[in-house]
């Protein structure tokens, strides 16, 4: 018996899109699925004024794929340097709808990110006082502090106690991996969101190390132990709205992945919504899904619903999934879940 599932056409709230030759190759794998997408500024060099968001958004119009309806929605890097009078113009301007913060060196492209708090609290005051979202990468760079900690250290060392010096700063925890956010997240007071990504909720750092290093599964924040991964799934599941989809889809050409130090991030766009489908299938709330990927984002941004839909169809037999999406840099190798997907995007 053949399954359709209609979903409110989703967004993605984290994603990373590039420039140049990968953009024009990967840029049709989200306007497939995806309405609007928040969109990382992590380039290099990195997007830090309104101006070059403006600029960067006409590149990602200009290689659009034909027919396609999906707005770019654009984020500004945050630095030391950052004038909180460019953040409001830009903001006011339509340009932006949040600003992220990367504590620098946490991932790539992040060296010109934030090594002092404090430097940044009046772009913070300012984007508190619009109601403009703070997205974080919340891991802390401290080299004493092990890899698979870092994200629950920078709750408590960096995460709380900024937003406890700007009271009203709408902050979102990108790409949570662990128990501790996601806890933190639900429990929090103030206006708080949490992004979860399809890695994370499919895989646990075995996935990523037994019986051979899996150089597609590395990404960051990493892949931690299978109780965190429960934690994950079951706040998507949750039904509360802090939670929501992003995807932190992070394109690298396969040869920079497959190498002695391989980058950081798993493409995921082609295939996120089918793995999430089979996903929520397994964990037996199919109708959790809708919310998740379509609703609780736009509310938390104060954007209104997407109106269209995105029918998926479940067959028997297991699907055939796309290994790869060629780019004029060369192939990005497509993120394997690991399990059989039934699910597909059928219109
Ligand atoms: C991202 C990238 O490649 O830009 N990589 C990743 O592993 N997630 C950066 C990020 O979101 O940390
Ligand atoms: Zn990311």
């Amino acid at each position: 018996m053949t399954q359709t599932l209609t979903l409110r056409r989703p967004d993605d709230w984290h994603l990373h899109l590039r420039d140049g030759e990968v953009l024009a190759g990967v840029l049709p794998d989200t306007t497939r699925h995806f309405a609007r997408a928040i969109v990382m500024p992590n380039l290099v060099p990195p997007v830090v004024t309104g101006a070059q968001a403006a600029a960067y958004r006409d590149r990602i119009l200009a290689a659009m794929p034909e027919g396609a309806d999906f707005t770019p929605l654009m984020t500004l890097y945050l630095t030391q340097d950052t004038d909180p009078a460019d953040v409001a113009a830009a903001h006011e301007a339509g340009i932006i709808k949040a600003v992220k913060l990367y504590p620098a060196g946490a991932t790539t492209n992040s060296a010109s990110g934030v090594t002092d708090f404090d430097a940044v609290r009046p772009v913070l005051e300012t984007m508190a006082e619009r109601g403009l979202p703070l997205c974080v990468h919340g891991e802390v760079t401290d080299p004493a502090i092990d890899i698979f900690d870092r994200e629950a250290v920078f709750i408590d060392r960096v995460l709380d106690p900024v937003r406890r010096a700007t009271p009203g700063l709408k902050v979102v925890m990108e790409h949570i991996t662990t128990a501790d956010a996601a806890a933190y997240v639900r429990e929090a007071d103030g206006e708080i969101g949490a992004t979860i990504t399809v890695q994370h909720l499919m895989l646990d750092r075995n996935a990523m190390l037994v019986g051979g290093i899996r150089p597609h599964y590395y990404c960051l924040p990493i892949l931690k132990r299978g109780t965190h991964r429960e934690a994950l799934v079951a706040a998507a599941l949750s039904g509360n709205p802090r939670y929501f989809l992003g995807t932190d889809s992070a394109p690298h050409v396969t040869a920079t992945k497959e190498t002695a130090c391989g980058c950081a991030g798993c493409y995921t766009a082609p295939i996120a919504l089918a793995c999430l489908a089979q996903l929520f299938e397994d964990e037996g709330d199919l109708g959790k899904l809708d919310d998740f990927a379509g609703r609780f984002g736009p509310e938390f941004y104060g954007l209104p619903l997407n109106d269209g839909t995105v029918t998926l169809t479940r067959s028997d037999a297991p699907v055939d999934l796309p290994k790869a999406t060629e780019t004029g840099a060369g192939p990005i190798t497509v993120f394997d879940p690991g399990r059989r997907i039934h699910w597909s995007v059928t219109g």
